[in-house]
């Protein structure tokens, strides 16, 4: 089946849907049972999509849950109410005490954070390192590491990792490869065709792709998925079945949403990087961003979400740039219809195994749906108010 059809087909189980083309959102705490055997079925199926207890999901988190295996290809889905709660899950049903973890420079801040504050504090060792290391991960490897995390491009800006080195030199020492995959959506990089073991998404962005639902995902391979979903099932994580109603009906549209998001985003990219006032566009496609190669050799396209970096501004023109956008509205979470904008602060403290050096200020734009023409003209009137 071609990967636009699964798209569509993924987690529709009459079973699930009873019938509609939807499955209909089905709220419970409580599932009762009229008998004893039925009871001692649900019991000893309770971690198999059988109706048991509300936590253990119900029938639309069932296919939501199936969905998004079936389309990243692993053994089994577990749900979290965020991507941050994915990725944190993730690590917790993997590492103890005396642990080591290889984490990426440029992950996600507050996948840094939940590192140097909370496995920190449980006698688990982060180490960081430098996004294109490729093979030369194996001399930041101990007796005691556990696993690998990958975050491909990296968050702001969007370094790309060699993730089939990464993942081969891993396995030599049978650590686990988690990749934050949230960029590449489950459509433009399979993780599991490169090595990955577990495949961690903030649905919240692309899969739910109208900004009005958190939900995260991390799909295991048959290797992991038994004690993913015991030990994630043990942290209490469950989500709504409203939100992961709302993630699915996302996920129908997610193919054709992402080809507008790559072709708008590439024509601003390109414009921008045109104007006097850039120093220089962060995106993957171009051909000066680290481990292009790899986006090159491993992905199947991109989306809508890039920084680009000024040659210069002090606050008052960023401020001045930002305060008057029309189309583009100031907000953190990307991935819905709507462009956003924003400055990236932080990128010298946030980083420890490389160090990050540009012209002036880094600006991150998420590009909506709209006409590409407004938002280029919008930009316009900001580099001028910059100006
Ligand atoms: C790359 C990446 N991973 C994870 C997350 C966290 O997702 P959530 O907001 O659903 O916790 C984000 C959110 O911005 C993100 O950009």
């Amino acid at each position: 089946m071609k990967h636009d059809t699964k798209i569509i087909s993924a987690g529709r189980k009459k079973e699930w849907t009873h019938g509609a083309v939807n499955p209909p959102v089905q709220r419970a705490s409580t599932i009762v049972f009229d008998s004893v055997s039925e009871m001692k079925h649900a019991i000893a199926n309770r971690a198999n999509k059988t109706l048991f207890y509300g936590r253990r999901g119900t029938s639309t988190t069932f296919a939501f849950s199936e969905a998004m295996s079936e389309i990243e290809g692993g053994a089994g889905c577990a749900l979290y109410p965020c991507g941050t709660a994915a990725i944190t899950g993730a690590l917790l049903s993997f590492l103890k005490t005396g642990d080591h973890l290889l984490m990426v420079d440029t992950a996600y801040e507050p996948t840094r954070d939940f590192c140097n504050k909370i496995l920190r504090n449980l006698g688990i060792e982060t180490t960081y390192y430098d996004p294109m290391i490729g093979a030369g991960i194996s001399e930041l490897i101990k007796p005691n590491t556990r696993v690998l995390f990958l975050e491909s491009p990296g968050s702001n800006t969007m370094e790309v990792q060699d993730v089939p080195t990464l993942a081969q030199v891993a396995h030599q020492s049978d650590i686990i490869v988690m990749l934050d995959n949230t960029w590449g959506a489950g459509v433009n990089f399979k993780p599991f065709d490169f090595g990955v073991d577990i495949s961690i998404q903030a649905a919240t962005k692309y899969i739910v792709g109208h900004s009005d639902a958190m939900i995260g995902t991390a799909v295991a391979n048959e290797q992991y998925w038994p004690q993913l979903r015991e030990h994630s099932y043990l942290l209490g994580q469950c989500v709504s079945p409203d939100d992961a109603y709302l993630a699915m009906r996302g996920l129908r549209t997610l193919s054709v949403r992402l080809k507008q998001h790559q072709a708008s985003a590439l024509k601003v990219a390109q414009w921008l990087s045109e104007q006097p006032e850039v120093d220089k566009i962060l995106h993957p496609a171009f051909s000066d961003c680290p481990g292009h190669q790899f986006f090159k050799r491993d992905f199947k396209g991109s989306n809508g979400l890039f920084s680009f970096v000024l040659n210069r501004g002090n606050e008052q023109q960023i401020t001045a740039l930002l305060d008057g956008m029309s189309h583009f509205k100031m907000g953190f979470s990307w991935g819905g219809f709507e462009s956003l904008i924003l400055q990236v602060n932080g990128l010298d403290y946030l980083r420890s195994a490389t160090t990050w050096q540009a012209a002036g200020p880094v600006i991150r734009v998420h590009i909506g749906l709209e006409d590409v023409a407004d938002l280029i003209d919008d930009l316009r009137r900001g580099l001028d108010r910059l100006k």
